[in-house]
């Protein structure tokens, strides 16, 4: 399966797609892929297959997200705690995703047409370092795409990425490029592995499990969050077009709240984090060549 399925929709999905987008639709979607290892035991495969088939329904939802005009998707592919399973499942989930962003870079054509900017957000200190050029790779080609963001977690938690962000900060308050005084949410918000992204507006996680396992704890504080019974692999455009429909009704529900404004940034601030982007950016092209 390609990045993006090349599976179009029937006229009848296509006409709830639009019914759909005649209300609010979520422009950042985040999904916990649950449910990969259980769908394999229930159809009686291997039961590593299961991931694979979870790739192969990330490929196509990413497409209905493409039709239904979200402009950002955030998927937790493998969490820093997956670490702790069998070698044997490290190892091929690690694989698979050396195929797929080998893969990735065959369908450059197909990703520049449709604008898609693929982010790994994560620490990638932790990956085996062929893994981690081919994702720098990745990023560094699609970065200036903007007509669709695809966000891959891998490896990721939420209390990882704040531990980060904080020790980042530290490091500034140390070398006297910002203050104490500044160490402001929003300031810790900019230090994120999801610094460029929008929190998203709707959490979806599959498999019928109702906690949110470490992930996007930060951005999800004012969130629509969904659990869904399916396993991933069993997920369908029905329960996604099912999601969205409850999605706006709890917008239309929603008190309709003032944002937040965002506090104002000092220029040594703004300096800072101009630094740090121009820092990361410089670390992938580093990982991309090393
Ligand atoms: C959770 O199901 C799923 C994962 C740990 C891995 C998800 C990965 C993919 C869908 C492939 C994505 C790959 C790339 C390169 C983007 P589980 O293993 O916890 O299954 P269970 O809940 O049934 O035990
Ligand atoms: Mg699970």
């Amino acid at each position: 399966m390609p990045w993006i399925s090349d599976d179009s929709l029937t006229t009848f999905q296509k006409f709830c797609v639009n019914v759909l987008k005649c209300g609010p639709i979520p422009k950042h979607i985040a999904i916990i892929m649950d449910g990969n290892r259980r769908y394999a035991r229930k159809k009686q495969m291997e039961k590593l297959e299961g991931h694979s088939r979870g790739f192969d329904k990330l490929s196509q939802c990413l497409k209905w997200c493409l039709e239904l005009d979200v402009k950002e998707v955030t998927v937790y592919a493998f969490s820093i705690e997956n670490f702790k399973r069998t070698k044997e499942e490290v190892d091929h989930l690690l694989q698979l995703a050396r195929e797929k962003f080998t893969k990735l870079f065959q369908e450059q054509d197909k990703l520049m047409e449709y604008g898609v900017c693929i982010r790994v957000i994560g620490n990638l200190t932790l990956l085996p370092e062929d893994l981690r050029q081919l994702m720098a790779k990745a990023m560094l080609i699609t970065k200036d795409n903007n007509k669709a963001i695809l966000n891959v977690a891998f490896p990721y938690t939420s209390r990882d990425e704040i531990t980060n962000s904080i020790q980042t900060i530290i490091e500034a308050v140390r070398e006297d490029k910002i203050s104490p005084d500044d160490v402001t949410e929003d300031l810790i918000s900019h230090c994120l592995y999801t610094n460029l992204s929008p929190n998203p507006d709707l959490l979806i996680r599959t498999s019928g499990e109702v906690r949110l396992s470490d992930f996007l704890l930060w951005q999800t504080s004012r969130s629509q969050i969904q659990f869904a019974e399916v396993l991933w692999p069993e997920f369908g455009i029905w329960h996604l077009l099912g999601c969205i429909f409850k999605y706006q009704r709890g917008c239309m529900e929603l008190i309709i709240e003032e944002e937040e404004s965002e506090d104002a940034m000092s220029e040594r601030v703004k300096e800072f984090l101009d630094e740090l982007s121009v820092k990361r950016w410089r670390q992938l092209e580093i990982y991309a060549t090393a």
